[in-house]
């Protein structure tokens, strides 16, 4: 993502979570740099937000030496989005007088870019009635808050004040960036291409898939704003460029990945996993060898990463989508097999013939419970499309506003 965020770190407890934040926002190749107030450097140091930002981090209103690598005004506006994280009672109540006594408060007042606050406090600070006001102003300002959770505090009360979850935070950034994207906070797992379970060193079981069609879902995703993981087998496909990308080979190695990259709200199961692996690999090479009969090579049954995704007690994604290959009755065979899987929906092919594998175009059917859609002959991007637009319409009814949108 070629977008910047200037980050305020001002004095609280929670300041070491902004390091998270920063980290996670490199992660998603948001450019990031620091300003540090002086409670905040009370509680992290420049060095560490200079470390994990990759960039000089400004604290001094006065300095020289900061004024002339880079000016307030052109720190209040040459970033895509400023975030206060967190934002203390107090530089909240000065972005409300408009202060500018020191380089954050300057900087917020100088700005013409989103500004997101990420609130962190006592409790009894939380709803004093100043803070109240305060924050009523704020939002008539156009300032977006990141509401603070409810919970223990450091200070060992119990009540609301808790900065977000970083999570939260970094959804929020991440959205504002994106701008008004139609899955922008959401987030997805994909997985795509064949798996390959070694027979011994140089012989696998694997199957056709090129990863076509999963690696444009994953593109699509990430276009229409969702944050992508790209869990993929062995595939000479070229990659998406907006998603993280997991490679793996054998189907026990992708569900280890795809476990590890839970929780998300959609995931999307494209991959050709490989229904049997050899129970155990030979160590060396096969021999053949004259007048033997060929070796005798034993399978044990994958799991089926589908299933257990749609099946989890906790974490289940709120949308788990299958795909299902079919030679013959292809709409009564994947219709039993959504409902076996546990999966939202299924997308089946009919591969007779095998003509789908590693085509640019297919044919399939859309089934959910409330009923199926032919889509013929259209290119594994069309799909990907059509399956988007599924996914818009399914998301504004199901899904719980983000916090930071509610206020
Ligand atoms: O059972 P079958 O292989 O036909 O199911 C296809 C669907 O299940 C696809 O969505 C595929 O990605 C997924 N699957 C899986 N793990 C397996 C087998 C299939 O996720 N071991």
């Amino acid at each position: 993502m070629n977008k910047s965020a200037l980050l305020i770190i001002t004095g609280s407890i929670a300041a070491y979570k902004s390091l998270d934040v920063i980290r996670r926002l490199r992660e998603r190749d948001v450019r990031v740099t620091c300003v540090l107030t002086k409670g905040g450097a009370e509680f992290v140091t420049p060095l560490s937000l200079a470390s994990l930002s990759g960039n000089p981090v400004y604290s001094d209103l006065f300095s020289l030496k900061d004024e002339t690598e880079m000016g307030h005004i052109r720190l209040s506006r040459e970033n895509d989005v400023i975030a206060v994280i967190p934002a203390s009672a107090d530089m909240i109540a000065k972005m409300v007088a408009g202060r500018a006594d020191d380089l954050a408060s300057t900087t917020l007042l100088a700005t013409d870019k989103p500004v997101l606050i990420a609130p962190a406090m006592n409790s009894k600070m939380w709803e004093h009635p100043a803070t109240r006001r305060n924050l009523a102003q704020l939002r008539k300002d156009g300032i977006h808050i990141i509401e603070p959770d409810a919970g223990a505090l450091a200070c060992g009360e119990i009540g609301q004040g808790r900065l977000a979850e970083v999570d939260t935070i970094v959804a929020a950034i991440i959205h504002q960036l994106e701008g008004d994207k139609p899955l922008a906070g959401l987030t997805a797992l994909v997985t795509s291409g064949p798996t390959y379970e070694a027979i011994d060193p140089v012989r696998f079981i694997g199957n056709k898939s090129s990863g076509k069609q999963g690696h444009a879902l994953a593109e699509a995703l990430a276009q229409a704003g969702a944050s992508v993981t790209l869990v993929t087998g062995p595939t000479s496909e070229g990659l998406p460029k907006e998603a993280d990308i997991i490679q793996v080979t054998t189907a026990e190695e992708m569900l280890e990945a795809c476990k590890a990259a839970l929780p998300k709200d959609i995931v999307i199961c494209c991959a050709a996993v490989s229904d049997w692996r050899v129970k155990t690999p030979f160590a060396q090479k096969l021999k053949k060898r004259a007048n033997e009969s060929p070796p005798a090579i034993e399978l044990v049954a994958n799991p089926d990463i589908l299933r257990t995704i749609s099946t989890l007690k906790t974490k289940r994604p709120k949308l788990v989508v299958g795909f299902a290959a079919e030679t013959q009755t292809v709409q009564k065979n994947a219709e039993a097999k959504r409902i076996s899987k546990g999966c939202d929906w299924i997308i089946a092919n009919d591969v007779s013939g095998g003509q789908v594998f590693g085509s640019e175009n297919t044919s399939a059917v859309f089934i959910a419970a409330s009923g199926s859609e032919q889509w013929k002959n259209i290119s594994k991007k069309e799909l990907a499309q059509k399956l988007m637009q599924k996914i818009m319409d399914y998301f504004p009814a199901k899904v719980v506003k983000p916090k930071w949108k509610q206020s």
